[in-house]
């Protein structure tokens, strides 16, 4: 598996004093005024998002998904942004997976997005719905076919007894999906993220990040500033 140019036991210590966070040069770090910050997080969500993709930042819609299982032990992985509106911040999983099973367990997640060429982070916290069947699996179905495959393949988080297994298992998915487009996929679940909060983070040169949360109370949403 090793590369040619990485040696077998690079010194991770050295590696890691090379690198810096927001280099001149890969990163613009805009100022961000918070008197100017719209009422409602959503359209400042939109604009971030707009202004990351229109920036080059790849995978923009890639986000980590924090959960808590059972016994309240957490777990994070990314997953795909798949819209942000009045439902919520939305991304789909099968039900049966690991995060799957944490979400049925306790309804509430986290979000975080981190747009490096901005230096920006976005973190969302909130309690998790399931949408109705139909909705996720038409969500899925006008998706890529490489995604209608890869939920078709199924038994997401369980063990693997070996790399043919999936080998089998996928190629009969993608034979699947490229003669049925519509084929439904059991378990595969939309879920919808509701805000509790949304936190803005926009990096400063000078070390005094601007970071801007907005927390839902009975009358709207509130706004308050963090210290960095
Ligand atoms: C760029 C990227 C995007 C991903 N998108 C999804 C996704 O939208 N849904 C999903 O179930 N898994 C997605 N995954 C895989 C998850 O990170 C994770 O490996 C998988 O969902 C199993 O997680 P779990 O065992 O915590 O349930 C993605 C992985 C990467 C690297």
């Amino acid at each position: 598996m090793a590369h040619e140019e990485t040696p077998a036991h690079p010194d991770l210590p050295a590696l890691l004093r090379t690198l810096r966070v927001w280099p001149p040069g890969a990163t613009e770090l805009r100022p961000f005024d918070p008197g100017t910050a719209p009422p409602s997080p959503l359209p400042l969500f939109t604009a971030w998002f707009a202004d990351a993709v229109r920036a080059g930042q790849p995978e923009p819609h890639t986000m980590s998904l924090a959960t808590a299982d059972e016994d309240g032990n957490p777990d994070v992985r990314i997953v795909m942004l798949h819209g942000a509106d009045a439902a919520g911040w939305s991304f789909a999983s099968h039900a049966t997976s690991r995060k799957g099973r944490a979400l049925a367990a306790r309804p509430y997640a986290a979000l975080a997005f981190y747009w490096p060429v901005l230096g920006r982070q976005v973190r969302v916290r909130g309690p998790v719905t399931t949408a109705p069947a139909e909705e996720g699996q038409a969500d899925l179905h006008a998706r890529s076919t490489g995604a209608l495959a890869a939920a078709l393949t199924g038994r997401q988080s369980e063990e693997l007894a070996s790399p043919e297994a999936l080998r089998e298992a996928s190629d009969q998915a993608w034979r699947q999906a490229r003669e049925n487009p519509a084929e439904p996929v059991p378990g595969w679940t939309l879920y919808h993220l509701r805000p509790e909060t949304v936190e803005f983070f926009q990096g400063d040169p000078e070390r005094r990040h601007v970071r801007l949360e907005y927390r839902r109370t009975e009358f709207g949403w509130a706004r308050q500033l963090l210290w960095p």
